[in-house]
């Protein structure tokens, strides 16, 4: 029966109303707060255009005060990136037992043994002195292209590093073919089969990583990452690469931005039924915080319909420059 029997304000008349018929809620333990972790030494951080607190880069024990916080407002875990004192080309920092990431770890892990989870980024980018996200080869007279079966070897050696350490959780960004199955059966090999892999499945090459690559030291000093992050005009390949990655053991799928793809957070959760965690990306921090400085929106309002869609669109887990915020926020 269409109007005026049916009428659609009438759930919206009052605030007792609306929260009873509300379909989507947050909760501070879906959200992942990201870290910056500089060894001693690393080159400072461009100054940027704009006060992004959450891209900071902290100390180690910076970065343990920081994840006490998150422990304190109920956050589920944090994602550990590293910034390294020295780069090479087979960016042998992500995967050095006494390197920035495995050295926080270990501290996380003692300092707050019942403290958020601990995720850690598994990508060459911060490392390699080109700063691509795979060991480059040269093609004569080209640009180098990054060696997709190469990098593979360095990145399992990296995630199993990282589970020594402690990490709870590994999550691999750098889109290379066949880095799930390479990660799990290193993993499994080396007796850390119950770690839990959480694959950047559906990365795309985005205008929104900007602050990041500031934060993290890790802008491409040649070309892009074009040939191996997907071409944001591409849903099916998107769909394809998730699908490919449950194949290979992943546990955990990503899409990453996530503003610009809610259609992926959901035909990802459709199709494949895995826990998926959306990436809410510097860029997209960064326009929050802009707009708001500016005078535009409301930053609490914002962030908090941001993160409430991403979750109606799917997202079981949410990584927000915002997380800490949030919680206080939803508390
Ligand atoms: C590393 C990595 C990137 C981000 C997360 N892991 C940068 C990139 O791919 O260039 C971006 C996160 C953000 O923008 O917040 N491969």
């Amino acid at each position: 029966m269409a109007y005026p029997h049916t009428r659609m304000r009438r759930l919206r008349a009052s605030a007792g109303l609306r929260g009873l018929v509300r379909e989507t809620g947050l909760r501070a333990e879906q959200l992942v707060l990201p870290l910056f972790v500089a060894e001693a030494g690393a080159p400072p951080a461009p100054e940027g255009p704009l006060e992004l607190p959450a891209l900071a880069r902290l100390s180690i024990s910076g970065a343990v005060e920081r994840a006490r916080e998150a422990a304190q407002a109920g956050l589920g875990a944090v994602l550990v990136f590293g910034v390294p004192a020295h780069k090479d080309a087979e960016g042998s920092g992500a995967y050095d037992d006494e390197g920035i990431v495995a050295l926080t770890v270990r501290a996380l892990k003692q300092a707050l043994p019942d403290g958020p989870l601990v995720i850690t980024d598994v990508c060459l980018c911060e490392y390699t002195d080109h700063g691509h996200c795979g060991v480059a080869r040269e093609t004569g007279p080209h640009p180098p292209t990054i060696d997709n079966d190469a990098t593979l070897e360095l990145l399992a050696r990296t995630a199993v590093s990282h589970a020594r350490a402690g990490a709870d959780i590994v999550a691999p960004s750098d889109m290379m073919d066949g880095r799930v199955g390479a990660l799990r059966a290193e993993l499994d090999s080396e007796g850390y089969t119950d770690t839990p892999i959480l694959a950047y499945s559906a990365k795309f090459a985005s205008a929104f990583y900007g602050p990041f690559r500031d934060a993290a030291g890790s802008t491409p000093a040649f070309g892009d990452r074009r040939s191996y992050q997907l071409d944001p005009a591409n849903g099916a390949q998107a769909l394809r690469e998730a699908v490919l990655d449950v194949g290979e053991g992943a546990d955990m799928l990503m899409v990453k931005p996530a503003l610009a793809y809610g259609d992926l957070i959901a035909a990802v959760k459709r199709e494949t039924g895995l826990p998926v965690a959306a990436y809410n990306v510097s860029g997209e921090y960064a326009m929050v915080r802009a707009a708001a400085a500016a005078g535009a929106l409301d930053e609490r309002e914002a962030v908090l319909e941001i993160l409430t869609s991403l979750a109606r669109a799917g997202a079981d887990t949410i990584v927000t420059y915002h997380a800490l915020d949030a919680a206080h926020w939803l508390a």
